[in-house]
């Protein structure tokens, strides 16, 4: 690119110069002052900025040559035909995210794009326009909405719905932690998103805080479907096997080891993890590094949340361990039946899927021959009144004891 280009080289290298700390605003300042007089001055030999601020002494020629590249990116980034660029408004481990007004619709709009490094990666590539495809299945209050995805000179772009507020990983950071009555009013939002996306035969795979916005009127988007893929989307399965992906502190098992056939449920597992999160401050396993927190994804035991937070309820508590229960098949089996305990509970009522979960858990326990694994997906009550309030536990026991009596009976009539 020459520095012909004009104006948008010159500001955006005086912006980085200063940002760069290379030099202060005011020395800038000074030297496009110099410029723009020299450009009004006919017959002088027009110097670009960038000579200009090298004979000025404000930046090395090295270090113009180190900034340009940077300031192209920057160029073409918001170069992009029918927009009009506005403000960056964060970036993750995989994108930048920008804010543009869509000049046909005249409307705001959230622009993710694919970082330079990623572009020559075909699988990133079919990944990225994958993540678009998905999300633009999906037709959701509280769902980010997807409205394109293109590609304008070999750059990638995603264009969804620009979302006014904060991200509620944003609010733990700020607050702390959410109250009881609040986190489940997010939950319950995000497990209607997950309702509709598996109901489409999507799963998110990335339920997360940092993926769930909240507007300024306080309704829950689920954000960045990044990691989404179709049930039935065996092919890509394959591809992924083996390797972990979505974000360490709320992935579950399934995704760790690998599993081919992920499915609803690992977004039940996230969303439980993001809730203990949100009620107790904390992430639900810790570890010095990414492989130390899925390990124990893995094989430790859910930390009560009570223990962090004792005013929450017995039923919330609940909620979270089948939701982060580590064998899937004892977790929720899909949002809907995660809806009923969670509006169970906001309303003061007991959280019936759960216990009847933690039921069947106690009687599977009682049965000789059944096998309920402890170390990793257990269904383990927590609470020890669980087991004692619930009827079936009694109906079992009393039943163990009717066959002993009889078995007694038939022993003495046998001797004697
Ligand atoms: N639709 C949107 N509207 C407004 N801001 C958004 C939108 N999507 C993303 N952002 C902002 O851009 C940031 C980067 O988003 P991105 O999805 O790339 O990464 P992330 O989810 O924050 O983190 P990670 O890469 O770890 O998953 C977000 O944290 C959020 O602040
Ligand atoms: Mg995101």
């Amino acid at each position: 690119m020459s520095e012909s280009t004009g104006n948008h080289f010159e500001t955006t290298l005086g912006r980085l110069i200063v940002e760069k700390g290379l030099a202060t605003e005011q020395e800038v300042k000074a030297c496009m002052k110099i410029h723009k007089a020299e450009s009004g001055c006919e017959g002088s030999k027009l110097r670009s900025l960038g000579d200009l601020l090298i004979s000025q002494a404000v930046v090395t020629s090295s270090q113009l040559e180190r900034l340009r590249p940077v300031v192209e990116e920057s160029g073409t980034t918001r170069n992009i035909p029918g927009y009009e660029y506005i403000r960056p408004l964060g970036a993750g481990a995989m994108a930048k995210v920008y804010l543009f007004k869509q000049l046909s619709l005249d409307r705001l709009v959230a622009v993710k794009m694919l970082p330079r490094k990623f572009t020559n990666n075909k699988r990133f590539i079919e990944r990225f326009y994958a993540e678009g495809k998905a999300a633009g299945k999906l037709n959701h209050p509280n769902i980010v909405g997807a409205l394109d995805v293109f590609n304008v000179g070999g750059k990638h772009y995603f264009v969804m719905e620009y979302v006014e507020g904060k991200s509620v990983y944003e609010q733990i950071t700020r607050q702390k932690r959410y109250s009881e009555s609040e986190a489940l009013g997010v939950t319950i939002q995000v497990a209607w998103a997950l309702d509709h996306a598996h109901k489409n035969g999507l799963v998110h795979r990335d339920v997360k805080p940092k993926n769930i916005m909240i507007t300024v009127e306080s309704s829950a988007k689920l954000a960045d479907m990044g990691l989404a893929r179709p049930v039935d989307d065996v092919e890509a399965a394959e591809a992924e096997k083996g390797k972990a992906y979505g974000t360490p502190y709320y992935i579950s098992p399934e995704q760790i080891r690998g599993m081919v056939d992920v499915d609803g449920r690992a977004d039940i597992y996230g969303l439980g993890a993001t809730l203990y999160h949100m009620v107790t401050g904390q992430v639900p396993f810790d570890g010095s590094n990414p492989s130390a927190v899925m390990h124990r994804h893995l094989k430790a035991p859910v930390p009560p949340p009570d223990q962090f937070n004792p005013s929450l309820s017995d039923g919330i508590c609940e909620i979270i361990e089948v939701c982060m229960t580590k064998d899937r098949d004892s977790r929720y089996a899909s949002a809907s039946e995660l809806l009923e305990d969670l509006e169970a509970v906001k309303r003061g009522e007991p959280p019936t899927q759960a216990r009847r979960k933690f039921d069947l858990a106690a009687l599977s326990a009682l049965e000789p021959s059944a096998e309920v694994p402890r170390s990793v997906g257990a269904v383990v009550p927590q609470k020890s009144a669980l087991l004692t309030t619930s009827p079936l536990f009694w109906v079992a026991i009393i039943g163990w004891f009717i066959a002993f009596v009889l078995l007694m009976v038939v022993v003495i009539l046998e001797g004697s």
